[in-house]
């Protein structure tokens, strides 16, 4: 029997949606939905490990569930991470099985840690940003997942993940987990346009990321503000900007525009005013788009609400599956039902 592969994913509901989140990962989930069966978690128990309020983390799940349904994700797809709590469950079971040294060696846990200090909580580190990584271990073997969209950055939690299940299956004394891989589709690294050099990201600031759901003048203007020239380019080589400007443009399904800007380029005739009003138009266009379904969702909150509620109710059974066999594998009473 061919059985359709498993896809899971995390997406934090911190910071806004900005094109290079939609490119880089959002996009690319849309098109996964074709061809496997997939999971999209809004991990808001990870979001507490960083400063936080209830009433910030409240409102930035529920406004990340609206934005990837106006981005295209199914609403089937989508679930909040609190509403399946098996998630803590199989995270405490699988701490257990994770090293402690490991986990302190973590290089996110190195940066967070760091970074918390900086944000003046007092230098409070909770515990939670330690085992933040058997908590992530358990969001994807909990539902047998075996292929994980992400980012470069995540490589380090993918492995970890793997060395978890694996002890795992050793103590079990069967292949009980398999073991998942990260899957690293080919999506546009999106540069800031005011700091080529660095990626578009919402902790550099306003300037350095142009969001989805702004407002069209505000496209326009951040992309005409882009950085094209430094005056310090080698001879023959295209500069950051202008590279970052063609990336955005190509990801913005503009090909036709794209080739023959390109030419333009080659031949050393392009305007970057051109290359720019094209971008905008490009970008401008998704967000129309995004914005409108958005509008729509909107108009009747609580029905997307209990939508979201029902899909995670689903999708919550099948992590209870595991759970039961999990206790059984480690001796821990259970409940029958
Ligand atoms: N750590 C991921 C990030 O910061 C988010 C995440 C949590 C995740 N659980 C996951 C990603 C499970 C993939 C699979 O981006």
């Amino acid at each position: 029997m061919s059985q359709q592969k498993t896809i899971l994913s995390g997406i934090q509901p911190t910071g806004k949606l900005h094109f290079g989140r939609y490119f880089g990962a959002v996009e690319n989930w849309k098109r996964l939905q074709e061809e496997y069966d997939c999971l999209y978690m809004v991990v808001n128990y990870h979001a507490m490990t960083m400063p936080f309020t209830a009433k910030k983390l409240a409102e930035n799940s529920w406004e990340l569930v609206f934005n990837l349904l106006a981005c295209g994700i199914k609403p089937e797809n989508i679930f909040i991470q609190s509403l399946v709590p098996e998630h803590t469950e199989l995270g405490w079971i699988l701490g257990c099985f994770t090293s402690y040294g490991q986990l302190s060696r973590m290089t996110q846990f190195k940066d967070k840690s760091s970074r918390n200090d900086e944000m003046g909580d007092q230098g409070f580190i909770s515990s939670g940003l330690l085992t933040y990584p058997s908590l992530q271990a358990a969001d994807i073997l909990i539902y047998k997942a075996t292929l994980v969209p992400v980012g470069k950055d995540q490589e380090q939690h993918l492995e970890l993940t793997r060395n978890i299940a694996q002890r795992f299956n050793n103590f079990a004394g069967k292949e009980y987990f398999e073991l998942p891989e990260s899957l690293y589709t080919k999506v546009p690294k999106v540069m800031s346009t005011a700091d080529p050099m660095r990626k578009m990201s919402a902790s550099l600031g306003d300037k350095h990321n142009i969001d989805v759901f702004a407002d069209e003048k505000v496209i326009r203007k951040q992309i005409r503000s882009a950085v094209t020239d430094t005056g310090e380019q080698v001879a023959g080589v295209m500069s950051p900007g202008v590279t970052n400007l063609f990336k955005l443009l190509e990801a913005s399904g503009r090909q036709e525009a794209y080739t023959s800007l390109l030419q333009d380029y080659e031949q050393g005739s392009l305007r970057y005013s051109d290359l720019k009003e094209e971008v905008a138009t490009g970008l401008v266009d998704i967000s129309t788009g995004i914005r409108e379904r958005l509008a729509e969702l909107k108009s009747d909150r609580k029905a997307v609400k209990n939508q979201i509620k029902a899909s995670s109710f689903e999708i919550r059974k099948r992590a209870q599956e595991t759970i039961k066999e999990v206790k059984d594998l480690c001796g821990l009473v259970n409940v029958r039902f």
